[in-house]
């Protein structure tokens, strides 16, 4: 069996918790490799709802083993209440979740300095999920940041965290952005949590590659999407991770030469939560249509997402920045009630096509999206499991983005349960996970 990414490769929520969970019975591991609890993958299994956070959609699986890999950052709290909201709903997470050695751990200092960004005069608002991501992530690159295995050697961690929390609390008073917070039973309280999580602490790089070495395949889970990256995506308006398909060999310690596929998860259309340019955003009445239709709030912050058109020069950056094997697009049965479909096919600016992502928000700003209307299908494709059995026009539009992007659409989705999806014979995408 083949070890293969799936990630987002547009901004983010495209779906990668439903088809993760889907073909995670496919592989023997599944292992999430950025982010933390900014992410919220919403999982529907028959009238049960789940939103997966820090946890890797693969929990949902029975008997599949799901690893936290060292690219997280880590907020024990949230982890722990995941886990608790996971097993009272029936699910089995104590020996079958494995959490790295080297991943970071979060704290609520880290949620305090997110103000410095977001909060004060002159600094430019990312419209961040506040959970203290880009903090923590700044900690680990500026080589301070306190890792699971140094949280769980307690002589170790209470020198450590004084002295790194010592600093958060001279520059939060020092920028006017201090909020009461009792260091000492912060502490003390993340000692308890050390305990609880000790269990699951291991060294996941090792037993990732021990277990590929035996023959067994890893499904790598990304969180967050493509333009979303920190080095690819539209900066500054990105998360501080490496969301694209390069993150999961950092992001777990599994060598490129191990991978055999990347799957990008992309919407019929596209949305963003947050700030940051966005070309082919639809701020009249369609836009609030795919919204309703959609249901485009954010699964973590509740904000309503900003909607758009299937963006084709997006979508070929981040095929090129990720190798993309195929695509699986979701939520086509979103775009039933249009009788015409939008697509941006081109990007000029200042009345010149231009072929590349330019690399500055500003720039993307100016960006005029050149649009190719294509006719709607007006019939219901909501939970059709057979290509065959969609409309003649759903076919067409299709097989319009697989010609534009230059990539296959292996897999479609048509509803957010298990079943409503379709898998297409003989591509590459039924190939690479074993359909
Ligand atoms: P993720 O962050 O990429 O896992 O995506 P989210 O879970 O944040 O957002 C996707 C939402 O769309 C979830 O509520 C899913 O249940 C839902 N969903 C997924 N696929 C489909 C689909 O094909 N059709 C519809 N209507 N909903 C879907
Ligand atoms: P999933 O995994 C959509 C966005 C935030 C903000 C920016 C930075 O569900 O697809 P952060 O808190 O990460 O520092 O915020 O990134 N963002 C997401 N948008 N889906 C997500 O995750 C996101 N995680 C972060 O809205 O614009
Ligand atoms: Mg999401």
């Amino acid at each position: 069996m083949a070890n293969v990414i799936i990630l987002g490769s547009q901004w983010g929520d495209e779906g990668k918790g439903k088809i993760v969970d889907l073909f995670a019975d496919r592989f023997d591991i599944v292992a999430r490799y950025q982010g933390g609890h900014n992410a919220g993958h919403t999982v529907f299994i028959g009238e049960k709802k789940y939103v997966l956070k820090l946890i890797p959609s693969g929990i949902l699986r029975p008997g599949k083993k799901a690893v936290i890999g060292n690219g997280l950052v880590l907020d024990p709290a949230a982890l722990l209440s995941e886990i608790e909201a996971l097993e009272s709903a029936g699910v089995k997470v104590a020996g079958n979740l494995f959490i790295s050695n080297r991943a970071h751990v979060l704290f609520p200092a880290h949620r305090m300095m997110e103000k410095m960004s977001e909060g004060r005069e002159g600094r430019i608002s990312i419209g961040t999920t506040s959970r203290g991501i880009g903090p923590c992530y700044e900690d680990k690159i500026a080589r301070r940041g306190i890792r699971v295995a140094d949280l769980l050697d307690t002589g170790f961690f209470r020198t450590h965290y004084d002295s790194v929390m010592a600093e958060k609390l001279t520059i939060a008073k020092t920028f006017g952005i201090y909020s009461e917070m009792d260091l000492g039973s912060i502490r003390d309280e993340y000692e308890r949590f050390a305990e609880r999580i000790r269990p699951m602490v291991c060294d996941t790089a090792v037993m990732l590659n021990d277990a590929i070495r035996a023959g067994k395949s890893v499904l790598f889970e990304g969180a967050q999407g493509t333009m979303l990256d920190i080095d690819h995506g539209t900066y500054p308006f990105v998360t501080s991770s490496s969301a694209s398909a390069g993150g999961a060999c950092t992001g777990t310690g599994v060598a490129p030469t191990r991978i055999d596929g990347v799957l990008g998860v992309s919407k019929a259309y596209i949305t963003r939560v947050g700030g940051g340019p966005f070309p082919t955003e639809a701020l009249d009445d369609t836009g609030e249509l795919i919204r309703k239709r959609g249901k485009e709030f954010g699964a973590v912050t509740g904000r309503p997402r900003r909607c758009g058109w299937f963006d084709v020069p997006l979508l070929r950056y981040t095929a090129v920045v990720n190798g993309f094997d195929s695509l699986i697009i979701t939520k086509l049965d979103v775009l039933d009630e249009f009788t015409e479909i939008k697509v941006c096919t081109g990007y000029r600016m200042g009345g010149k096509e231009i072929c590349d992502m330019p690399p500055t928000v500003a720039e993307i700003e100016k960006v005029e999206p050149v649009y190719e209307l294509l006719p709607g299908w007006n019939s219901s494709t909501f939970g059709i499991s057979e290509y065959a059995e969609l409309p003649g026009r759903a076919k067409d539009y299709l097989a319009f983005l697989e010609e534009r992007t230059g990539v296959e659409a292996g897999c479609i989705s048509t509803g957010p349960e298990r079943n409503q999806t379709i898998v297409r014979a003989g591509s590459r995408f039924a190939r690479l996970v074993g359909a």
